[in-house]
């Protein structure tokens, strides 16, 4: 999927050499530290900015602009302020070309699949962070998309909607298993989403290491008690905090 993919601005080179394939139905994970390049590369496989070496292909295509059937959940929501939670459901199908019986069909459908039902003429400040990645969620779930890139999805929520929205996707991904590339800076959302976790390192950063999460699914909150998860958790962990930056945090201490 991606190849020899590189990216800097100007002086600044965020990533180079990265390279993956992701499978079909197959959840990829990309871990890394703050300001390595997971939105950038997102970014770049959903053809919103170029590449400035290497290529990404999406079902054998090469990407150069957003395609059909790739959807990304932005970092922050992406919501339109101005539109209701019905409103913002219903634009990710308009623009997708679906006729309006089709959206009358749909929107209700992905909302009540959130658990957003009841919520659907308010606005997005009228709303909690939570119900506004939701509602992120059930705008990009509701095109039906082939291939899913969510960025960070739940790491602007509160830890207790965080764990309740990470068990709510594994639940909608086991009833319509989509590709996924899901980006995280949280070691336990990596090793619970993932069937492998990238790890990103170093500046410009690359890849690091690839790990096999050889957790069963359905995963729900009793893969959480696991000992293998304990044991991934950790292996993702070792690698993130290599010696040079344990020794780091060890002198700062
Ligand atoms: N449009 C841009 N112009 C210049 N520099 C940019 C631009 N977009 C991103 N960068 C730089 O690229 C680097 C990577 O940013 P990016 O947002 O991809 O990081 P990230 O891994 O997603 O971080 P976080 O975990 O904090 O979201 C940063 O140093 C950032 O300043
Ligand atoms: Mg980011």
């Amino acid at each position: 999927m991606v190849s020899g993919a590189g990216r800097r601005f100007g002086a600044l080179e965020v990533f180079r050499e990265i390279s993956l394939e992701v499978g079909e139905r197959e959840v990829l994970v990309i871990i890394g530290p703050s300001g390595c390049g997971k939105t950038t590369l997102l970014r770049c496989i959903d053809g919103l900015i170029p590449l400035t070496a290497g290529e990404i292909r999406v079902e054998g295509d090469r990407v150069v602009t957003p395609r059909e059937g790739v959807t990304m959940v932005f970092q922050h929501f992406g919501l339109f302020p101005w539109k209701t939670v019905y409103q913002n459901v219903a634009y990710g199908l308009k623009l997708a070309g679906c006729s309006s019986s089709e959206i009358a069909e749909k929107v209700p459908k992905y909302i009540n699949l959130v658990g957003l039902s009841g919520f659907e003429d308010y606005y997005p400040y009228q709303v909690s962070g939570g119900m506004q990645q939701r509602c992120g969620l059930a705008r990009a779930l509701s095109v039906e998309p082939r291939v899913l890139l969510m960025d960070e999805p739940f790491g602007a929520v509160d830890a207790q909607t965080r764990e309740i929205l990470q068990f709510e996707l594994l639940r909608i991904w086991d009833m319509r298993p989509t590709t996924m590339v899901f980006v995280t800076h949280a070691i336990d959302e990596a090793v619970l989403m993932g069937d492998r976790v990238m790890v990103l390192k170093g500046r410009p950063s690359s890849v690091h290491e690839i790990i096999d999460v050889d957790l069963p699914r359905p995963r729900d909150r009793a893969t959480l008690s696991m000992p293998r998860f304990a044991a991934l958790r950790e292996r993702v962990w070792s690698t993130l905090m290599d010696d040079a930056r344990r020794a780091e945090f060890e002198v700062k201490r």
